[in-house]
């Protein structure tokens, strides 16, 4: 399929740090699959997280050359998808100006995420414009590539739907601009973190891609399995061992039920069941290591290939712009 002709998927990772697992599964290992098959604009959203961490601001430039080195050690070919970070590219700041003006509040006003978060995380001053707009933002990533599809979880889908209200406003003012983009669902499977919680980066129960294989062996053996198993001879119940959700995403299917059989008959010991899932990542990330080596040692490479993806974005964006002041009348 020529260049042309593909369509166009966009989506956004907030910097917050290196990746684990749970980020692997949630979104990137989608990316990677997308990227041979659309036009794909994959952004780190530096502003949305200063929408939320304003106060705490001096990381957001280490956090985002991790995440860079993250995306392309994954596998992100630049050659193949745009790469680029949004505070790089102006336009996103411009859109996101003209959509407040369209925007009534109570629209974002009713946004679940916005009262929840701010009850959830107290300590912080969650009740600002930019927070509230967080939604508004995102719209203007989507739209200024005119992107039809976007890969999100569960947890994004009041934020997509608000998207196409969004863009299907603008539409019926200023005329047909832009198409309305499409939710592409991830199925997220639930991964358990180090002490049997959901893996969360503030949790501190995360094994992150780039933990060495000997860090990735001691955390899965050292997890708690279904506390049913105390002794070797105690049949299990797979779905309630914390470490099987590391197999569920991680084990090929055929094994996985092989061992859950073996688990339930207590055929066999939960550091030998561990132990498949243990090598599995450690080969799966072979490669990330290898890569992420390499970027870490020439962090200039990294730069020129993001200072590339944002002329990119910026083209692209910049020719939307002129499209929307055009149909503004400004
Ligand atoms: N809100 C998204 C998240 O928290 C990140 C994001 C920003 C995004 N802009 C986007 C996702 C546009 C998809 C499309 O994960
Ligand atoms: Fe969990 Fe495997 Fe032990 Fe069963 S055998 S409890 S699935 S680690």
């Amino acid at each position: 399929m020529s260049e042309q002709q593909k369509k166009i998927v966009f989506s956004g990772i907030r910097p917050t740090g290196v990746a684990h697992l749970g980020n692997y599964v949630g979104a990137l290992r989608n990316w990677l699959k997308l990227q041979d098959q659309y036009r794909c604009y994959y952004c780190i959203v530096t502003w949305h997280a200063l929408s939320s961490e304003y106060m705490n601001s001096k990381v957001l430039k280490d956090y985002t050359f991790e995440v860079a080195v993250d995306l392309l050690s994954i596998g992100l070919n630049p050659e193949k998808c745009v790469l680029f970070i949004q505070s790089d590219v102006k336009e996103h700041a411009e859109l996101h100006l003209l959509l407040s003006m369209i925007i009534p509040l109570p629209w974002l006003e009713r946004v679940p995420t916005f009262k929840e978060f701010q009850k959830e995380v107290p300590d912080k001053d969650l009740s600002t414009y930019g927070f509230l707009g967080y939604p508004v933002l995102q719209t203007a990533d989507i739209i200024l590539y005119k992107a039809e599809i976007v890969p999100v979880g569960e947890d994004q889908a009041f934020h997509l739907e608000l998207a196409r209200e969004i863009t299907r406003r603008f539409n019926r003012y200023y005329g047909d601009v832009f198409p309305e983009p499409q939710i592409l669902l991830t199925e997220i499977p639930k991964l358990a973190g180090t002490d049997g919680r959901k893996m969360s980066k503030s949790y501190g129960n995360a094994i992150f891609l780039k933990d060495s294989p000997q860090v990735i062996r001691q955390k899965i053996s050292t997890m708690i399995t279904d506390t049913r198993r105390k002794r070797r001879t105690d049949p299990g119940v797979p779905e309630d061992c914390p470490v099987f959700t590391l197999h569920k995403a991680f084990v090929a299917k055929n094994k996985q039920e092989e061992l859950a059989r073996d688990c339930r008959a207590a055929a066999l010991g939960c550091l030998d069941c561990k132990k498949v899932v243990i090598d599995s990542l450690i080969q799966l990330f072979e490669p990330y290591r290898e890569k992420r080596k390499y970027y870490e040692k020439h962090p200039q490479v990294v730069r020129d290939i993001y200072e590339e993806g944002n002329k990119n974005a910026r083209q692209a964006a910049q020719k939307t712009m002129e499209e929307v002041r055009a149909a503004i009348g400004l």
